[in-house]
């Protein structure tokens, strides 16, 4: 059986170019995209060097226009030192965003940073935070001060859920995503995966897991938060993150197959969702045709440059088939039909 999905969108993705193109680049990275059903990416701004000034962003801009295959935005960054450059670029940014716990790159930011920033950006754009338990009612004191629309980015436990799901019904602009790792795996796995599972925020137990799947109305959308690191990083130095462009989109459509899931539920959270909150451009004649097959997943079906996934050895169902975009065929069986950079930077619509 084959069924039509829209082009799916993914808000929280990092492409790692520049800086550490040894990881990923916008060619590999969105060739991931397209064989995961993605015809949507945001990039993160957590490069070697963050992508806090419009010139670097720009830079950033121009190499992406000449490796993408899909429709590629980005999100921009700060550690509160550069308040005058939000007026620059965020008429060309899907959201901001800022890390308030340790993880990948280091880009940490306190309260006093935190609270300088939300007064000065006055973009329609959502700030986007990576914020864990322990500073989500600090953030919340926040949004209720200064009524800024914020994501919060990958949950991943009971307490950071109820924290948001509170928040929500006060009122505040909140809205949140889940990945699939906090979604398929749990601490248990630790052990038998072991760096491989090296992800922040950390898995959670299967307790978490359970409340997050019984409490989905209050996850707003689904981002991987592709995060790819080779495998001899992750042997040495183990760094924090995962890749999942490549397999989201199977491990949903296999929990459709299941009952626990509707395909409907999947382009909420894949694609309508996304593109309400960040205004993302859509297309009618963009569409990806997948067929319902069981597989084993194994590195074939995988395009990152890292060529590793947590997900390996899992039998799943739902492989891309194709992926049209604008009325274009640009992936049919595992190969990209178009040249690198015959993909668009995007940029946020306005209404
Ligand atoms: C991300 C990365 O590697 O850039 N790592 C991760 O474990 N999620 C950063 C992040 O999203 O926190
Ligand atoms: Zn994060
Ligand atoms: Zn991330």
């Amino acid at each position: 059986m084959k069924i039509t999905l829209p082009g799916l969108i993914d808000v929280h993705t990092h492409m790692r170019t520049p800086g550490q193109s040894h990881k990923e680049d916008f060619y590999t990275g969105t060739t991931a995209a397209l064989n995961g059903g993605f015809t949507t990416i945001i990039d993160m701004p957590n490069n070697t060097v963050p992508i806090t000034t419009k010139k670097l962003l720009r830079e950033k801009m121009d190499i992406a226009k000449k490796q993408t295959v899909v429709d590629i935005g980005f999100h921009f960054g700060s550690l509160g030192n550069n308040l005058e450059e939000f007026k620059k670029v965020q008429e060309k940014i899907f959201g901001l965003k800022l890390y308030l716990n340790q993880t990948t790159g280091g880009f940490i930011i306190g309260k006093k940073e935190l609270t300088k920033i939300y007064e000065a950006w006055e973009g329609t754009q959502p700030i986007l935070l990576h914020a864990e338990e322990d500073v989500l009612d600090m953030v919340s004191e926040i949004v209720k001060k200064t009524k800024k629309k914020t994501h919060i980015c990958h949950v991943s436990s009971k307490l950071e859920l109820t924290k948001i799901a509170k928040a929500k019904e006060r009122g505040l602009p909140v809205t949140c995503g889940i990945t699939p790792h906090h979604l398929f795996l749990t601490n248990n796995q630790e052990k038998k995966l072991g760096v491989y599972a090296k992800m922040k925020p950390y898995l959670k137990s299967k307790k978490d897991v359970d409340f997050i799947w019984e409490n989905l109305g209050y996850i707003d959308l689904i981002e991987s938060d592709h995060a790819p690191h080779t495998i001899e990083e992750k042997e040495t130095e183990a760094p924090f993150g995962v890749p999942g462009l490549d397999t989201t989109l199977p491990l949903l459509l296999t929990e459709v197959e299941n009952g626990k899931l509707t395909v409907d539920e999947v382009i909420q959270l894949c694609h309508t969702n996304p593109s309400i909150i960040f205004n993302v451009p859509t297309s009618k004649k963009t569409f990806v045709e997948v067929s319902m097959e069981e597989y084993l997943l194994t590195k074939r079906d995988l395009k990152t440059k890292v060529g590793w996934s947590p997900f390996e050895g899992r039998r799943v169902i739902g492989k891309v088939k194709s992926v049209v975009i604008r009325d274009k065929k640009v992936f049919e069986n595992g190969k990209v039909l178009i040249k690198p950079g015959e993909g668009r930077v995007i940029y946020p619509k306005r209404d």
